[in-house]
């Protein structure tokens, strides 16, 4: 046998067995006369010694070895004088008689400890180092049970797993496709999938009833510390089925991953909340609703003083920061930074401190002290509390802004507990959103989402109200995933093709396939995509995805390990008939 047994193995139990481990040279220390070595494997880390009187010669050997070098070492469990309570293994080491080198390493570029000195580029430029360090393995670890617990979960629902193919014409989800030139016909492009969308509902054409899949998905979007260019769906869909179907069967698989990787029994059912309620009492449509602080609607307030920027706008709104009346002059005019910032956008920041002698604000003089009463009364404020009020001229853009304003005080405060898990279905989704950069309507979800049936009258009057049978599903305020009921009539699909601006040609082009299998007996049918990597950060309580990647890519969709994207050489352009204008 190689090795009697892993680095992670070895109790008090088993003192004075001869064992062979096999592993990396984490460190080495000496100490007087003795050389003691940690040696790391997968499973954990566990003491070597070796004692320069008991055997000068090896004891020496010991001292050549490098960091991360590979080495074999026969020797007997011992117990420890100096034992390590923080370490599984931390009651005995092992007292070496043997030691062979099994491979040399060059100085790594940074140390393999749990807080590490590398920083991103390095690590990413060494990842199979990196993944050395315990923390980016025990994700792929929770990565991998979690997988293992949705398989089985889904298998026992009736579930079949099928694969769909990676080589496919573009699936409108609104990001740009990555494409891939056929040689063998040439001028012409696959799409990488953005998600089996299309391929999941031919299965339910197909009558499979039930699929699923752990799928790589393909979209060439600008990237956040949520988003890769190419990151793994659940993705699942059913027949015969309704929206609260759906809900109920994922609930019960997010209640399963729960108890099953985290230990935590949700006996409630989940918070439903629409679009609209989310939007209105917390500027998002992925809320966190772990702490309060909502956004109170302030127009009948603060509306017709003479405070012409309030005045003029569409929306005043605010929130109410609970003991933050003391905050500094500083952190004031850090929020003001952080609201005026690009991405958020908001033209400046108006505060009212409720303290012993009543509501003093930035905008005073505009304000009776009864008018700011009834401010600090439409929060049900405190003396203590701060409230912070923004306005705008386009209602749901102020209320984001709010929504961000409120998630940055939530950061600073402390009120984000990454070990409270806060679960929720936002539903009613619009189906439409208005693009006033090209003046036409884009499907919110995808073209084949239903419109919810008593609202399809107001295709033709009044389209931006139509609601969506779609709902995503947040945790933490991260939407983990999203779905839909589909459209199975393709006259209903035809409509809506048409209304989204495809002329009866570009939608036969693009989705002839589809439209013509549904009318070959489409059952009612329905699903959702949980985004995996999305699902384990939050599980492992790491803010980027790239934490639960074996192999992710930088924020420019660059993997600096195997410098991908490259050039291709002239040969396999001309294969391609592709030629590069520079
Ligand atoms: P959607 O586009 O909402 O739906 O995607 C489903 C889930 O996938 C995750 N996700 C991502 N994760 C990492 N990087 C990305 N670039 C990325 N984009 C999306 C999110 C998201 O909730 N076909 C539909 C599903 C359906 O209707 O059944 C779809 O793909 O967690």
């Amino acid at each position: 046998m190689f090795r009697t047994h892993t680095c992670g193995e070895l109790r008090i139990a088993d003192l004075k067995r001869t064992v062979t481990l096999a592993g990396w040279v984490q460190r080495i220390r000496r100490m007087g006369g003795m050389t003691f070595i940690d040696l790391r494997d997968r499973y954990g880390l566990t003491q070597l010694v070796f004692n320069q009187e008991i055997d000068a010669v090896l004891c020496e050997e010991a001292n050549h070895l490098g960091r991360e070098y590979v080495i074999r070492t026969i020797g007997t469990v011992a117990e420890r004088s100096n034992k390590n309570p923080h370490l599984p293994t931390g009651d005995i080491e092992i007292i070496v008689s043997e030691l062979t080198v099994l491979n040399v390493s060059a100085t790594p570029p940074f140390t393999i400890e749990d807080d590490t000195d590398g920083g991103d580029d390095i690590r990413m430029q060494y990842r199979y180092i990196d993944l050395r360090r315990n923390a980016v393995r025990a994700n792929l670890e929770l990565r991998h049970k979690m997988t293992i617990e949705v398989r089985r979960y889904l298998d026992g629902q009736g579930f079949l797993e099928v694969e769909t193919p990676v080589l496919i014409k573009s699936t409108p989800e609104g990001a740009r496709d990555f494409v891939v030139p056929s040689r063998m016909n040439p001028g012409q492009f696959y799409a990488l999938p953005q998600s089996p969308q299309t391929f999941k509902q031919l299965l339910m054409v197909a009558g499979f009833d039930r699929y699923f899949q752990i799928v790589k998905c393909f979209r060439d979007e600008d990237l956040r510390a949520d988003r890769q260019p190419e990151f793994t769906q659940i993705d699942c869909e059913m027949s015969f089925v309704e929206q609260e179907d759906v809900l109920q069967l994922f609930e019960g698989m997010s209640k399963h991953l729960f108890r099953t990787l985290k230990g935590i029994d949700m006996q409630e059912p989940f918070v439903r909340m629409t679009w609209h309620d989310a939007m209105k009492r917390y500027g998002s449509d992925k809320p966190d609703i772990r702490f309060d602080m909502q956004l109170v609607e302030l127009m009948d307030v603060l509306k017709g003083h003479g405070f012409s920027l309030f005045d003029e706008a569409a929306y005043i709104g605010g929130i109410c920061v609970k003991g933050a009346a003391a905050f500094t002059r500083k952190q004031l005019d850090e929020l003001t930074d952080f609201v005026k910032r690009p991405q958020i956008g908001a033209k400046g920041l108006v505060y009212a401190r409720i303290d012993d002698d009543g509501v003093k604000s930035s905008v005073d003089k505009f304000y009776t002290q009864e008018t700011l009463g009834l401010l600090k009364a439409a929060f049900r404020a405190q003396t203590g509390d701060l409230i912070l009020i923004l306005c705008g001229d386009n209602v749901n853009r102020t209320r984001k802004q709010l929504g961000e304003l409120r998630l940055e005080l939530a950061n600073r405060l402390r009120l984000r507990d990454k070990e409270h898990f806060a679960c929720l279905w936002v539903v009613d989704f619009p189906l439409f959103e208005w693009d006033s950069d090209t003046q036409r309507f884009y499907a919110i979800h995808h073209p084949f989402t239903s419109p919810k049936p008593e609202d399809i009258a107001l295709l033709d009057t009044d389209p931006a109200q139509v609601r969506a049978n779609a709902y995503d599903m947040v945790i933490n305020g991260v939407e983990v995933g999203g779905g839909s009921i589909r459209i199975h009539d393709s006259a209903l699909q035809r409509r809506i093709f048409q209304f989204l601006g495809f002329s009866e040609e570009k939608a036969e082009e693009q989705f002839g396939f589809l439209i013509n299998a549904f009318r070959f007996g489409a059952p009612p049918h329905g699903g959702l995509a949980y985004g995996l990597d999305r699902l384990v950060s939050l599980f492992a309580g790491v803010d980027s995805i790239r934490d639960c990647i074996a192999f992710p890519k930088n924020n420019m969709g660059r993997d600096v390990m195997i410098d991908a994207p490259s050039r291709i050489d002239d040969v396999q352009l001309d294969e391609l008939s592709l030629t590069i204008s520079e």
